[in-house]
């Protein structure tokens, strides 16, 4: 089977590149390089020991996307792509609409013209805003994002629910990750942002790294278990594993509109992320508190029982592991 990865040479596009590899899947990858480099095609090669076929550009490029499904015979598609700063997004929002919602049209118009339609869309926990409850589940309110890269992730779901009404011969994967943290143990791949990181692991690994000064933990006010912020953080390689299950569940069903939310069910505080980390690393974070985050939420974890049912996916890896591995990534990578 052959699937093109949008983005997959990105931070979680690589990882899922490797899954489908070890998995037996042929893989083409479409990446504009926009926030991934070209090396990553060769580590991706030295994990698996596989090659994949790489289309450098973009997916609003209508006649590139042709062409693509025109030379491969592509099965099913994974779309990464898409601009996921949460901050950066709130100053440019055309940027983020054309970007994340403007070339998923043009994919999946491709697809339908290809009679290719099946999909796995990279949705995530955002979509909930601030969430009524949690842990949260799947048929949970959504709504009430406060960024254009969460509106953007909702524009993208109701276009993909109304495609599916107006011809239900499509089969559509919906998985909304919680907060993707950790790497390959090989230390080969891994969340690489150009500049200064904007989420919490990158920053700590580089200020363990002394790469930069001090963490600023975003507000201890909140009405959580030590007034930090709560995520759900789960480990890139587990995700990764849940878009080959979803992917398999799109095989069985071969038709059908199904929405996971992949996250481990439990909730860590930032205080208790850089305490896991200076454990898991015997190292110290520097870190001072300072004000809230404009558009920070208090908690926000996963109730993730419906892909365990449905598609026999659970997360496997710990806290520890996702503390380890981001941080020897970091290190064999440092500038
Ligand atoms: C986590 C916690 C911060 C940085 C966003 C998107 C989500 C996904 C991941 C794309 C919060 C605190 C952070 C720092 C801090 N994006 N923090 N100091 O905002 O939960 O989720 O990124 O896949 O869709 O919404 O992630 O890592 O930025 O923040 O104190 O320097 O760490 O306040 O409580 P977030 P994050």
């Amino acid at each position: 089977m052959k699937v093109l990865v949008t983005g997959g040479l990105g931070y979680i596009g690589s990882h899922t590149c490797v899954s489908l590899l070890e998995n037996n899947y042929e893989v083409v990858v479409l990446d504009n390089l926009s926030n991934s480099n070209i090396g990553v095609k060769n580590r991706i090669k030295k994990i698996t020991g596989k090659d994949i076929t790489f289309y450098k550009g973009d997916m609003i490029d209508k006649k590139l996307l042709n062409k693509i499904f025109t030379n491969e015979k592509i099965d099913a598609v994974i779309d990464f792509a898409a601009y996921k700063a949460v901050g950066e997004s709130v100053s440019k929002p055309i940027e983020y609409y054309t970007n994340n919602v403007a070339t998923v049209l043009v994919l999946l118009d491709v697809m339908k013209e290809h009679n290719v339609k099946s999909i796995v869309f990279s949705s995530s926990a955002t979509v909930y805003g601030d969430p009524e409850r949690v842990p949260i589940k799947e048929d949970d309110k959504i709504g009430g994002t406060t960024n254009p890269y969460g509106t953007s992730k909702l524009f993208v779901e109701q276009i993909l629910k109304d495609l599916y009404k107006s011809d239900n011969s499509w089969s559509i994967a919906i998985l909304r990750y919680f907060n993707p943290i950790g790497a390959h143990e090989s230390g080969l791949i891994g969340e690489d942002p150009k500049g200064v990181p904007a989420n919490l692991l990158p920053y700590v690994a580089k200020v363990a790294n002394k790469e930069l000064e001090c963490l600023s933990v975003f507000g201890d006010d909140y009405d959580t278990k030590d007034g930090t912020g709560v995520r759900d953080y789960i480990h890139v390689v587990d995700l990764a594993e849940g878009h080959i299950k979803a992917l398999q569940k799109l095989e069985k069903e071969q038709k059908g509109l199904f929405i996971y939310n992949l996250g481990t069910g439990t909730g860590y505080s930032v205080l208790e992320i850089i305490k896991t980390f200076e454990e898991v690393n015997k190292t110290k974070v520097e870190y001072k508190i300072v004000g809230r985050r404009p558009g920070d939420i208090a908690s926000c974890y996963a109730d993730s029982s419906k892909a365990k049912k449905e598609i026999g996916w659970e997360a496997k890896k710990t806290i520890k592991d996702m503390c380890r591995d981001v941080y020897n990534f970091v290190k064999k990578n440092s500038k």
